[in-house]
């Protein structure tokens, strides 16, 4: 089986550069990479994704249905696509995983830890990451970074629009789910020069996989 890297943390954190940099990093070496995203990765599942991000017509998932909508793309994707690639020895790197819902459906909207993590034990098949990459980045930088987006960009998405209390529960959140699983998850502090914050997540892939990493 080839690794499975997740990347995690608020929106704002660096997620999807540090992706790609590492991505070039393994790729570099020679080792076959492939680079998802949660919600989406494949057509159904960027279906999904444009059904949670934007309020369609005049009605929104409720809150119950957001979650399961998330599941049902993280389902799709695990099967499809994940399981395939890891079983072909492809080393997967993936833009939010699990911890994604655990911190905004549980820590952020509130819904009880244990449920969120039976049913995406059945959505995943029970496919636990090797490693968690917790990209941490405080509240006020958080924003920061996203008005500047925004201001690039559209309006923001559903969370992006959310108060300043939800991504303080948010980072909490993540912090907490880190400090119980001490041995897949890493912790990264992104607000800093993007050099020095890929230089972390390479030391920490190298230390985790070094035995995969040996002699190539
Ligand atoms: P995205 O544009 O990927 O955000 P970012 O660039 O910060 O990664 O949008 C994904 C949004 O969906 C983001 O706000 C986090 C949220 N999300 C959940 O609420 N639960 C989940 O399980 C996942 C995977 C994402």
């Amino acid at each position: 089986m080839g690794p499975f890297i997740t990347f995690e943390g608020p929106e704002g954190s660096g997620k999807s550069t540090h992706i790609r940099l590492l991505a070039e990093q393994l790729r570099a070496r020679g080792r076959e990479v492939l680079v998802t995203r949660e919600p989406g990765g494949t057509p159904l599942c960027e279906a999904i994704r444009g059904l949670l991000q934007h309020d369609t017509a005049d009605e929104s998932p409720t809150p119950r249905a957001e979650a399961l909508l998330f599941f049902a793309s993280r389902a799709q994707l695990v099967e499809t696509t994940i399981r395939p690639a890891l079983r072909r020895g492809v080393w997967v790197l993936c833009d939010r995983y699990a911890d994604s819902t655990f911190a905004y459906q549980g820590h952020g909207r509130g819904f009880p830890l244990d449920a969120l993590q039976a049913i995406n034990a059945f959505a995943t098949g029970a496919l636990v990451p090797d490693l968690t990459l917790l990209l941490d980045i405080d509240a006020a930088a958080s924003r920061q970074r996203l008005a500047a987006r925004q201001a690039a960009a559209s309006g923001g998405d559903r969370f992006e629009r959310e108060s300043d209390a939800f991504h303080d529960r948010l980072r909490r959140g993540f912090l907490d789910l880190a400090t119980r699983e001490p041995a897949r998850f890493r912790i990264v502090e992104s607000g800093r020069a993007i050099a020095s914050v890929a230089e972390d997540v390479w030391s920490a892939v190298a230390t985790r996989f070094a035995a995969a990493l040996d002699g190539g």
